[in-house]
């Protein structure tokens, strides 16, 4: 390996030695090499010298001629001139060279032969660039091995690149981040993303930056009608189901490259461009604030082939069936008063009609056309950033003309396009868009190959970034593990069989499927069920219609209170059963009368309200604001006096008492909604709690046995004078309480719950059928 390639360089920048790890398999033939030569002719008397390796686990026989024939192919890049690129590709070819990297001897023996080299031509090291282009199981063991032999001396960097998938959902990322942050530094870690090298999305904030001043008053949920972010191939999976059938299609891009995109359209912009920390915390920010999606966000869908492709590929039996998705649609909200009630869908699929990315935002119209529906004011206004292929086949950031004419977000390597083919790009004919584009096409793999060069750590993911978008996507995706995706054709014949709509906050197939060759079995029956538990009444379903018919119990019961008394006083519990019920309540009833509504607590944590384990603020994190309700109907349990927390003589419940006689005709709440502990306790009522004495105490102190300790809750005196009580349970790990229950007659000190008998109210038990069938 030589480096006489900087021959009248002004100033030596130090030696850079590049490792390719599985420099030999398809991602590196395809674009990692060809961007290294990208970088090595950019860079090439500028300072720095080089060395390039290319490691596999085939020996050095085996694994020299493979490398070869990749480094034949590599095409030159368009700025230099054929004689130069020649001369170019000769260094470039004897700076590279295979080496077997399999045990930790071959890779100390790597790091001894860059050692020596330098050592014995006396040049400095500036750094060591890894890029690991291998499965992400075999990540860990590379970084120890790395930690442990190839670190440069201390001046000089280490950067490590990594490829997704990083993780399969938030606890696998997390504990992979955990096993890499042991041998890396997080400025060590590069996680690739190939959309962030897209040059169009490289340049979506600079464009929103540009154009702020004519963007500002229009880029909010006044003026943005919807957003659309889309990925549409017409490539299937084939050859590569052993990773995709494990993935599916919202990990393999909508968990990364849709969500970065949609990131960088609405996170807040940042004062400084050049600011990775910025960015970042406004990214994580900015993730922070969508509204939690479930099944009932989502559609989904699996080309008709796939299924015999899994069963070939793994090697499974012709009963086999995969609930992976190749398609997903996903309607996403923003909860801040600037995007707040815009539908964002995200959208992608394998064995779709075209090829085609784009991120689309459309304004809505302000004008009624009475005549000339063609005139420019009466069509429709969009900005959309265009990552490629589709009817216009080149990257571009587009603009209705009636909207205004941007600035060119970067003079020098984009220009404004005025030559209009005659196409149609959604919707409208290019001549009515201004458009701008980059001068000279670069890959992705390209542009972010170099960035690592320079250390631009903005272009790649943060681990805390990475975790943010497992957390929003993880729930959804343990949701889907259960559902049957709708099958489709592929290709045209799809139809409109996979075109889906907003209802509310939801969406749904537009029409009905006529295919679907997948027999839906048991799991797909989500009637409810109505039937009686300890002689009270029970309704039972999977969780989700569960839920659903549980608000609108709710409903109902609060139009009847309100007819009747004019107000409806609702006490809720704290836990995580009512938290799906909580969010159904603030995203699809709509038509919930919440301004004659009064909100209780049937029991609280001794915290500060403002902290994540209070049960006001779930209940304010998950529904009040959400909803347009009084202040003065909440009422939470005044834990917090005097600055301490649930001091007996601060008379804390005391004053909820007085509180609850004030408002509540006769102290007789119209509905409470409890859960129950695996150990049976419900409210905040325990197997040890005292109540002898609290008879006529409607609001109480009491211990936990689990932490925090102290809490105060309503007693069995107020809640059986309840004019309606319902018990949530869910999931499967109350499966064994519930069989238990069902055993016991009447009361039982040991459960608490067995003390739940409104005097003259109904009780009715709402039990998913996780935990009632186990
Ligand atoms: C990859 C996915 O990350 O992105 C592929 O694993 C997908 O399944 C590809 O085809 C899409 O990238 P592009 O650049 O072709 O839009």
């Amino acid at each position: 390996v030589g480096h006489t390639d900087n021959h009248g360089a002004t100033k030596s920048l130090g030696h850079v030695t590049v490792v390719i790890v599985g420099g030999t398999g398809d991602l590196a033939r395809k674009y990692l090499w060809q961007g290294f030569f990208q970088l090595y002719a950019d860079q090439v008397g500028k300072g720095h010298t080089f060395s390039f390796y290319g490691g596999a686990l085939s020996t050095t026989e085996k694994g020299t001629p493979l490398l070869f024939d990749i480094l034949k192919e590599l095409a030159c890049p368009a700025e230099l001139s054929v004689e130069r690129c020649a001369l170019v590709k000769d260094q470039f070819l004897h700076l590279s060279k295979y080496h077997q990297l399999k045990t930790t001897e071959d890779y100390e023996n790597l790091s001894q032969q860059i050692k020596q080299q330098l050592g014995q031509e006396g040049i400095i090291e500036a750094g060591r660039l890894f890029y690991l282009s291998v499965p992400a199981f075999a990540y860990a063991d590379i970084a120890e091995k790395i930690n442990n032999t190839c670190r440069p001396p201390s001046e000089a960097w280490l950067r490590v690149v990594l490829e997704k998938p990083f993780g399969h959902n938030l606890y696998s990322a997390q504990a992979l981040d955990k096993k890499l942050s042991g041998q890396l530094k997080e400025e060590e870690m590069y996680r690739i993303d190939h959309y962030l090298g897209k040059q169009v999305v490289s340049k979506i904030l600079p464009f929103r930056k540009e154009n702020k001043k004519l963007l500002d008053p229009i880029w909010n949920k006044h003026h943005i009608e919807r957003i659309e972010i889309v990925l549409k191939e017409t490539l299937d999976a084939k050859g590569r189901i052993q990773f995709y059938d494990q993935y599916g299609v919202i990990r393999d891009v909508l968990q990364n490259h849709l969500t970065e995109v949609m990131t960088l359209m609405l996170m807040n912009l940042p004062a400084n461009l050049s600011n990775s920390e910025e960015i970042l915390q406004n990214k994580l920010n900015f993730l922070a604030s969508l509204q939690h999606v479930d099944n009932s966000n989502a559609v989904v869908g699996q080309y008709q082939a796939y299924n015999g492709e899994v069963q070939e590929e793994l090697n499974k039996t012709k009963d086999y069936f995969s609930l992976t998705p190749t398609f997903a649609g996903v309607v996403i909200h923003v909860d801040n008063a600037q995007y707040e009630g815009i539908p964002i869908f995200m959208t992608s699929g394998k064995a779709l009609d075209e090829r085609v990315s784009y991120a689309r935002v459309l304004f809505k119209s302000n004008v009624f056309c009475v005549q000339d529906p063609n005139n420019v004011q009466c069509k429709s206004k969009q900005i959309i950033f265009y990552l490629g292929h589709g009817t216009l086949q080149y990257p571009a950031i587009l603009l209705s003309k009636n909207l205004f004419k941007p600035e060119l977000v970067s003079s020098g390597d984009w220009k404004e396009v005025t030559e209009y083919k005659d196409v149609n790009v959604l919707g409208l004919q290019l001549s009515d868009y201004y458009i701008q584009s980059p001068v000279t096409p670069r890959e992705a793999y390209c542009e972010l190959i170099s960035h690592v060069f320079f250390g631009r750590k903005d272009s790649f993911i943060s681990a805390e970034g990475l975790l943010a978008s497992w957390e929003f996507w993880t729930p959804l995706l343990e949701g889907l593990s259960r559902v049957f995706p709708r099958v489709y054709p592929g290709g045209v014949d799809n139809g409109n069989l996979l075109n889906f709509q907003l209802k509310g906050h939801q969406v749904a197939f537009s029409h009905e499927a006529l295919v679907n060759v997948i027999n839906p079995g048991a799991e797909d029956n989500f009637q409810v069920m109505q039937g009686k538990y300890r002689s009270s009444e029970m309704v039972s379903a999977w969780a989700q219609e569960l839920v659903e018919r549980l608000a609108s119990d709710l409903l109902l019961a609060a139009e009847e209170a309100i007819r009747e008394e004019g107000q409806f006083h609702l006490a809720l519990s704290g836990g995580s059963s009512p938290v799906a019920l909580l969010r159904a309540l603030a995203l699809n009833l709509y038509t919930f009368p919440w301004r004659n509504t009064h909100i209780w607590q049937v029991d609280e944590r001794c915290v500060p309200h403002t902290e994540s384990g209070s049960n006001f603020r779930s209940i304010h994190d998950l529904l009040l604001q959400h909803i347009r309700i009084p202040y003065f109907n909440i009422h939470p349990m005044p834990v917090h006096l005097t600055q301490r927390l649930c001091v007996e003589e601060d008379g804390g419940p005391t004053l909820y008492e007085k509180e609850i006689k004030k408002h509540v005709n006769g102290s007789s709440f119209h509905y409470i909604l409890l859960g129950v502990g695996q150990d049976g306790h419900t409210a905040s009522l325990f197997q040890d709690t005292k109540l002898e004495n609290d008879e006529e105490n409607l609001v109480i102190l009491t211990e936990s046995p689990n932490k925090p300790h102290q809490r105060m809750s309503l007693t069995f005196t107020a809640i059986n004078r309840a004019r309606r009580v319902g018990v949530l349970i869910m999931g499967k790990s109350k499966h064994e309480l519930v069989s238990q229950l069902s055993r016991i007659k009447g009361e039982s000190s040991k459960y608490p719950i067995t003390k739940v008998q409104p005097k003259s109210g109904t009780l009715i038990w709402y039990i998913d059928y996780d935990a009632l069938l186990g």
